[in-house]
């Protein structure tokens, strides 16, 4: 484990340029989604990985040291208020962490830079959605990432407690070639519990959910199993969702 981010995780704190002690929760991600993202990079050996939303790179310092780990590996992170909104912290902490060799940030809106990552041929394993929390974004962030997401690759998408991200997972699994993968981050019960009332009392019966049952946690990871293909997608092809 990186010695910066465990005195993160412990202290609750970054640092600014100037030394400015900031909390980063509840913004950044939960140590043990951070670990969890270790695991499935270090377990299926994905070599290209991408984020959207940085922040204070905690995310993306758990992704990078996975990299490191198994020494080889590039990520990219997509986040257009890094150097505003965020003060450089999330780059800052990569260049403290000493992880800034196999990194690239954009700092740009993802609906910007996916069609140029596209555009440039690049191919990913793994991606994190944690950007824009709006339905109509976070359905764009998919609609690229499938493009460049090799099949039995895997999607994170966070804050699967909002109801415009649970729609948006809604439609993917019952429209296209996508399965859940059964995780198990190690999250305390009492969070975990926290969560699932939330995403209750904004959808109590899940009456959207068509029958598909997503797993109660803050964080839902779906595997590509398929690519696009007319047989496998009539051209009038539409569940509802
Ligand atoms: C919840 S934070 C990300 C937290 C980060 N993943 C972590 O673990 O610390 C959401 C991030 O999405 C970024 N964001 C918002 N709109 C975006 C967009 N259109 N494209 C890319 N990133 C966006 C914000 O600037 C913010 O940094």
């Amino acid at each position: 484990m990186n010695q910066l981010l465990t005195s993160i995780y412990e202290s609750k704190s970054v640092q600014d340029e100037k030394g400015n002690i900031i909390n980063p929760f509840p913004t950044a991600t939960p140590y043990e989604i951070g670990t969890l993202f270790d695991e499935l990079i270090k377990k299926n050996n994905f070599q290209r990985t991408l984020e959207i939303g940085m922040a204070y790179g905690l995310s993306t310092m758990f992704i990078c040291q996975a990299h490191k780990d198994k020494g080889s590996g590039q990520h990219i992170a997509i986040d257009p208020n890094q150097s505003t909104e965020w003060k450089s912290i999330g780059l800052l902490n990569i260049e403290r962490a000493c992880l800034s060799e196999n990194f690239r940030l954009f700092e740009a809106n993802s609906h910007e830079v996916l069609p140029q990552l596209l555009t440039q041929g690049e191919k990913i394993d793994f991606a994190f959605i944690d950007g824009s929390h709006h339905f109509d974004y976070a359905l764009l962030d998919f609609f690229y990432i499938d493009k460049l997401l090799k099949v039995g690759g895997y999607i994170a998408f966070d804050d699967i407690w909002m109801p415009g991200i649970r729609k948006v997972l809604y439609f993917i699994l019952r429209n296209r070639m996508y399965e859940i993968v059964k995780i198990r981050p190690r999250s305390n019960l009492r969070k975990r519990i926290q969560r699932y009332i939330k995403r209750w009392i904004q959808n109590p019966l899940e009456r959207d959910s068509q029958g598909i049952k997503l797993l109660p946690d803050n964080i839902c990871v779906i595997k590509k199993i398929a690519e696009e293909s007319s047989e496998n997608r009539p051209w009038n092809f539409f569940k509802q969702f």
